[in-house]
């Protein structure tokens, strides 16, 4: 059967009509909500390249967290950015750092809050590299003992999920012995599998003051051409425990992602990073585009690629436009 007699427009006709024969949907469940941590107390301070989105002290976040639980939405991932900086990252396994103090006030407050941390060294360097650095390289082996140490700092302070975004080779394995090998066998990894080496991650290094001070990081991060690769990264993840694979930045892989969906039968993430925030926001502001459309109609390709979870600034909004 072919024109006249179908026409595809006849369900399209209506709202309810659309209703009834959509495809995806973005649903609460599927959000994740970053959130930067500052030391101090009291403290929310705007982010200025990313309308909308705040840093806080621990003391705000966990307000901040209520407001994520009454929202319905499940999830946040914590970034932390720490007073002190040095060359090893010292502050990003302390006990007392600022996102394990961050982990112990949100799983306190709100113990159904699923609290994700992020893993890297990036905001604890002084030279903001997600490793250890020796002669200018980013060296990978060394670098693998620090994540392994953050990952279980942020397990003994309670984490649910640990999510190592430094693209070292051997971490998720690294992680998983050692979070296994001290009783924290239930700890979740969220692996950043394909993490590319992107431009869109300009406003978060705003946000996490995790700029790097010399070079870029293309030696650790992926090549925006490659998709075998990532296929590559991703099997590798998995292989070495990865319970979830996260596709990074989300809108320009989304073929990967849909790649991913196909080979792999575990649930798939995809950050919607700062810099594809920021351009809606910033359009919007301009009066060039709807942003809430835009969000929207962002996240649900998203969805309609093949994620499950949807890391975005953009969770609470998107929470409160969705019918409940
Ligand atoms: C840390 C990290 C980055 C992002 C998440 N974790 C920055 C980077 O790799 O430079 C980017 C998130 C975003 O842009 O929203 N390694």
């Amino acid at each position: 059967m072919s024109f006249p007699e179908t026409r595809l427009r006849r369900l399209r006709r209506t709202e309810t009509l659309r209703r009834m024969v959509r495809e995806t949907t973005v649903s609460r469940d599927d959000l994740i909500l970053p959130l930067f941590l500052v030391e101090g107390s009291g403290v929310r301070e705007p982010v200025t390249s990313m309308p909308g989105v705040q840093r806080f002290s621990v003391d705000v976040a966990v307000t901040e967290a209520k407001r994520v639980v009454a929202a319905g939405v499940p999830a946040v991932i914590l970034f932390g950015i720490p007073d002190a900086k040095d060359a090893r990252g010292s502050g990003a396994d302390a006990a007392s750092g600022i996102v394990q103090r961050g982990v112990e006030a949100l799983k306190s407050a709100e113990p159904d809050l699923c609290v994700i941390t992020d893993v890297c060294l990036c905001e604890y360097t002084d030279h903001g590299h997600c490793g250890i650095v020796d002669a200018g390289e980013v060296t990978n082996d060394a670098s693998v003992e620090r994540l392994a140490a953050t990952a279980l700092s942020h397990a003994r302070a309670g984490a649910d999920i640990v999510a190592p975004s430094d693209m070292m080779d051997g971490r998720v394995a690294a992680i998983r012995g050692g979070l296994d090998g001290a009783g924290f066998g239930d700890v979740a990894i969220l692996a950043y599998a394909a993490k590319f080496a992107s431009a869109f991650y300009g406003p978060f290094r705003d946000a996490a003051e995790s700029a790097p001070a010399f070079g870029d990081r293309r030696s650790y991060q992926m090549d925006p051409p490659n998709r075998r690769e990532a296929m590559r990264e991703m099997r590798a993840d998995l292989e070495e425990g990865a319970d979830v694979l996260m596709v990074k930045p989300a809108l320009p892989y989304l073929d990967l992602l849909a790649d991913a969906r196909r080979e792999f039968d575990v649930p798939l993430a995809a950050y919607h990073v700062s810099g594809e925030y920021a351009m809606i926001k910033a359009a919007a502001e301009r009066g060039w585009i709807d942003g809430d459309r835009a969000m929207d109609e962002s996240l649900v390709a998203i969805k309609r690629a093949g994620a499950d979870w949807i890391l975005t600034y953009a969770a609470l909004e998107v929470a409160a436009r969705l019918a409940p």
